[in-house]
């Protein structure tokens, strides 16, 4: 292998970017790329925004915007976001670029020639009552492979599959929910069985491949593959480079992957070499990698091999590191349901490093993951804090103080010594296998400890008690010491790497570092260190709990924002009898004592009148009324709910507010009522 090509899924620009789409592409990739660019190897990341698709033209009808404003919007959005988190590409790129629309074309041309393509007659779903054609995800039934009831016309998120829109049972309209009728119309097809035979016997041979992706992919092609239509009756999109295919464009699992190559395309002309994306895409020597969550599986380790056996220039996939996926909180992320952790958001609470911290010690790399707020706090603290961070800052600390803020030259080293150095090396190499084969979680775990045993070591040597009376072994010691600090900073780039730099500047160290020098023994001894600063900050209590109090706040008012989906189409859709209803106890109560919950921001404590009783409300409005202002109003509140401790605050009942783009709005009757009046 010469060179490493390294891609991550290319995320819809249709909302910003979540913990999930973090844990599942992006952050495994930039953990990957940073490694083989220590190591001085030749390696790009190539990426970009996937724009077209009725994910695409679904979030914009809802937010009444053209696709194209959607798309500005978004992209900018999810670019400042990586760029927060310090994930590198070497090209961010667009699939609405015309360099990408132009590669497109010739790639379904080149295939089409090639008899991969075929014409054919077809019905698809219209709605009468929308009056439009309904491709992909504008009709949602139930999967007839897995029985999931909401799987989209195109695709099934719970098991994964590739389906056609009439393969569904039981469809609807996803817009209006009306049963669509089926009208002719004609699309271009992948002849997908041509290729069979030779995708299984590729994938056979993948026997290096993560064993669910290997086996999921296989199991599908066993089970037979169907020629399947790659255009759609759409406006936005790449147009079908046919005459006689006016008003049609490609599916976007056609166009999207081809991204690849048109964003290294773009990328080799930015760069002032027009041909040097060739030798990523045309040479074997390529190691290809594609970083994909799961649930795009089907389309890279299948559709996308097949698209380029089809077409024959490229280099295939060499590895698909797809990763399971990351739950929050116990939950299923959704953003329809606001149930979710944004990149943005994050940025303005966290550094960087604790975020990319918090997700590469949980990346679902072989089963799904839960991030938990709480367990975050913990693990930052112990870890980051108390671990690395006390190593680094004691070591320098000490030097600062006690050797008059120079580096010590080295000594001879003893037994101790040699043994912390030859453990030095011995995990540079594990940590290189272990992100080789894509286990970044025990390369984490393998950094960290390695810190730990500098911890192990700096206390066994006691420099602050052999500094009294041994300056020679003092200055082993820190000079042993400082060399870890280095090792550390390099081996810790890929995962911290914004801290890997602080650490670097405290040592005075302006060089840039290489995997190798991880091992190496030699330091800048005799050099004044840099201005110390501290590496990391506890994280406090209040400030989880806080968070948590938003998020389940933003879930219940509905996310302000972020993909609209299918999914949220169906749940307004979806009817709630009236028996359910009545199932809730709403009454009227009368605020009759406020005050702050203390440690936090957002949260109010209340006692409210119910007529019967009077309850303990705990609600976040803080940052919207003061405690003096509400007392003697009345909102209805919801009796019957069951009680949770907030803050070790019972709440016995819920508020009802209006939350309009995360600003919380109090209701109260028109007149007032009895306390305790019931709401139907
Ligand atoms: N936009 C797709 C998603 O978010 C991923 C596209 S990957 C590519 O699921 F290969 F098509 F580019
Ligand atoms: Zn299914």
């Amino acid at each position: 292998m010469k060179r490493t090509l390294v891609t991550s899924a290319l995320p819809y620009a249709n909302g910003p970017i979540h913990i999930g789409h973090l844990a599942g592409a992006y952050l495994p990739a930039d953990i990957y790329t940073r490694y083989k660019r220590l190591k001085g190897e030749d390696v790009i990341h190539i990426c970009g925004t996937d724009e077209h698709g009725v994910a695409i033209t679904i979030a914009a009808e809802k937010e009444g915007v053209t696709p194209r404003e959607l798309a500005d919007r978004y992209y900018e959005i999810i670019k400042k976001g990586f760029e927060g988190l310090g994930i590198i590409f070497d090209n961010f790129s667009r699939t609405s670029k015309p360099v990408h629309h132009r590669v497109s074309r010739e790639f379904f041309l080149r295939i089409y020639e090639k008899g991969y393509i075929e014409r054919k007659d077809t019905e698809q779903f219209y709605c009468p009552k929308c009056k439009r054609f309904l491709p992909d995800r504008y009709v949602i039934g139930t999967c007839p492979y897995c029985g999931n009831p909401s799987a989209r016309g195109d695709q099934c998120e719970a098991c994964g599959r590739w389906l056609e829109p009439v393969q569904l049972i039981n469809p609807r309209c996803a817009i209006c929910g009306s049963i669509p009728e089926l009208r002719k119309t004609f699309h271009y097809y992948f002849k997908l069985g041509m290729l069979e035979e030779r995708l299984r016997s590729w994938l056979e041979e993948k026997k290096d491949w993560k064993a669910n992706v290997r086996n999921t992919a296989l199991s599908w092609v066993k089970e037979g593959l169907q020629d399947r239509a790659i255009t759609r009756d759409l406006e936005w999109g790449v147009k079908v480079p046919l005459e006689e295919a006016e008003g049609k464009v490609l599916y976007v699992w056609f166009d999207a992957p081809i991204g690849y190559i048109s964003s290294t395309i773009e990328w080799a002309e930015m760069k002032g070499d027009p041909d040097l994306w060739k030798k990523y895409w045309l040479d074997p020597e390529t190691y290809l990698v594609h970083f994909i969550g799961k649930d795009n599986i089907v389309f890279h380790a299948i559709v996308w091999p097949a698209m380029l056996m089809a077409h024959g220039d490229f280099v295939l996939p060499s590895q698909i590191p797809a990763n399971e996926f990351l739950n929050l909180m116990g939950d299923k992320i959704s953003t329809s349901r606001g149930w979710a952790l944004w990149v943005h958001e994050l940025l303005e609470e966290f550094p960087p490093d604790y975020i990319r911290f918090g997700i590469a010690s949980i990346l679902p790399e072989t089963k799904d993951a839960d991030f938990d707020l709480r367990e975050f706090r913990v693990r930052v603290n112990s870890e980051l804090a108390d671990n690395i961070g006390n190593f680094v800052n004691r070591t320098l600390s000490f030097i600062k103080n006690y050797m008059r803020d120079r580096i010590p030259h080295r000594r001879e080293f003893g037994p101790q010594e040699k043994e912390l150095l030859s453990k030095i090396e011995k995990t540079a190499d594990e940590i290189a296998g272990y992100l080789e084969s894509f286990q970044m979680r025990k390369a984490l775990r393998a950094v960290l400890d390695l810190s730990t045993l500098g911890n192990q070591y700096f206390d066994g040597k006691k420099p602050w008690a052999t500094r009294k009376n041994d300056e020679e072994e003092t200055a082993r010691t820190l000079y042993t010491c400082t060399l870890l600090v280095k090792s550390l900073s390099v081996l810790m780039e890929p995962f911290l790497p914004f801290s890997a730099e602080k650490i670097r500047n405290m040592l005075g160290i302006e060089e840039k570092l290489s995997w190798e020098d991880a091992k190496s023994t030699e330091i800048p001894s005799g050099a004044p260190l840099g201005e110390l600063k501290i590496l990391y900050r506890k994280l406090e209590e209040s400030r989880i709990e806080d968070m948590i109090q938003g998020l389940i706040r933003k879930a219940r008012g509905k996310a302000p924002e972020g993909e609209k989906g299918t999914e949220e189409v169906m749940e307004e859709t979806k009817k709630v009898s009236i028996d359910e209803f009545r199932k809730l106890d709403i009454r009227i109560g009368k605020i009759v004592e406020a005050e702050k919950v203390e440690g936090t921001k957002k949260l109010l404590k209340l006692r409210v009148d119910m007529g019967e009783k009077t309850i303990t409300l705990v609600a976040g409005i803080a940052e919207y009324y003061r405690p003096e202002e509400i007392i003697g109003f009345e909102i209805p509140v919801i009796y019957n709910l069951e009680p949770a401790k907030i803050r070790g605050i019972e709440s016995q009942g819920m508020l009802l507010a209006a939350v309009e783009d995360g600003k919380v709005v109090l209701l109260s009757p028109r007149e007032e009522v009895k306390p305790g009046t019931r709401v139907s």
